[in-house]
């Protein structure tokens, strides 16, 4: 497994590959791997020749008062797990690499970022798509895998692809969960052992919802407001409740086939999401 530094070195790598032929698929995390990420990766070794990991925790997401400083990080950890599970390259630039100190180009999404965890994290989806299409043009992937647990980001660097036409077809791969149903997530490491009993919450009250829709209930608001209620009394500070068309992402009314129940909480101080299509 080769360790890469650069974007030079990246595009070099890349570049050699592919004029032996060979398709490349690009595994974008921020590091702290857990079962999610590595699901991608054999999603990823499904779809191509070669799978590049990338392992940047990426400043310009996170905005003023949010957890930079403190997400996890144990990048001498991550490789061994890249290493055991066929990862050929893993990307890890320097923060120096990636954006030099006049850095002043970046991408907004104009349409699809303004709601849901964009309207709590101002900024946090312009900082998504500016490195992601920076990293897709140090890898140029044919193919990238993300994970439905960020159900948001898919339909964001869907729209990002389809506009900006970036020649990269977006893989999307399902939620994993702890055996109690918490998705997993490198944040869940911050969680202290109430905040982890707390976070179970999101993905109860999405189950509830899941089966109160079974039984034939369509009307979103009662649903939501029952979503609130369980993740209220299991000690979690709601940020939003939502149904949204998934590709839209604009609230529906009547739940059906195909939406998207999406939810974000905190837990003692860590802010958590899930999500679940009906
Ligand atoms: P990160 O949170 O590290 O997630 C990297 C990828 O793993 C994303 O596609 C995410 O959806 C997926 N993932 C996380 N938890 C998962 C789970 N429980 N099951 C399945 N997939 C899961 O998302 C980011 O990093 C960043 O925003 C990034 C795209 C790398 C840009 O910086």
């Amino acid at each position: 497994m080769k360790t890469i530094a650069t974007p030079a070195g990246m595009q070099a790598w890349s570049r050699d590959r592919q004029a032996d032929g060979k398709r490349i698929a690009c595994v974008p995390t921020m590091g702290f791997l857990h079962d999610g990420h590595l699901s991608l990766v054999r999603r990823a070794r499904e779809l191509a020749d070669g799978v590049v990991l990338t392992l940047f925790v990426n400043p310009t997401q996170f905005g003023p008062g949010e957890d930079f400083a403190a997400y996890p990080r144990d990048a001498a950890r991550d490789l061994d797990l890249c290493r055991r599970h066929g990862v050929d390259a893993v990307f890890m630039p320097a923060d120096e690499s990636m954006y030099l100190p006049d850095h002043s180009i970046y991408i907004a999404e104009e349409s699809l970022s303004g709601t849901l965890c964009g309207a709590s994290r101002p900024g946090h989806f312009r900082g998504v798509c500016t490195v992601v299409a920076k990293l897709f043009n140090c890898v140029l992937p044919q193919v990238a895998v993300f994970g439905q647990k960020d159900a948001q980001q898919i339909a964001i660097i869907r729209r990002m692809v389809r506009d900006l036409n970036f020649p990269v077809e977006i893989a999307v791969a399902p939620t994993v969960r702890e055996p109690d149903g918490l998705a997993m997530s490198s944040r869940n490491a911050r969680l202290d052992a109430d905040s982890r009993k707390s976070a179970l919450g999101l993905s109860r009250a999405l189950r509830e919802a899941a089966c109160a829709y079974a039984a034939g209930t369509r009307d979103s608001a009662a649903v939501l407001a029952q979503m609130r209620t369980t993740m209220e009394r299991a000690g979690l500070r709601v940020d939003y409740a939502a149904a949204v068309d998934a590709l839209t992402l604009k609230p529906v009314a009547a739940l059906a086939d195909g939406v998207l129940l999406a939810v974000a909480a905190f837990a003692g101080g860590v802010r958590l999401i899930d999500n679940q299509v009906l």
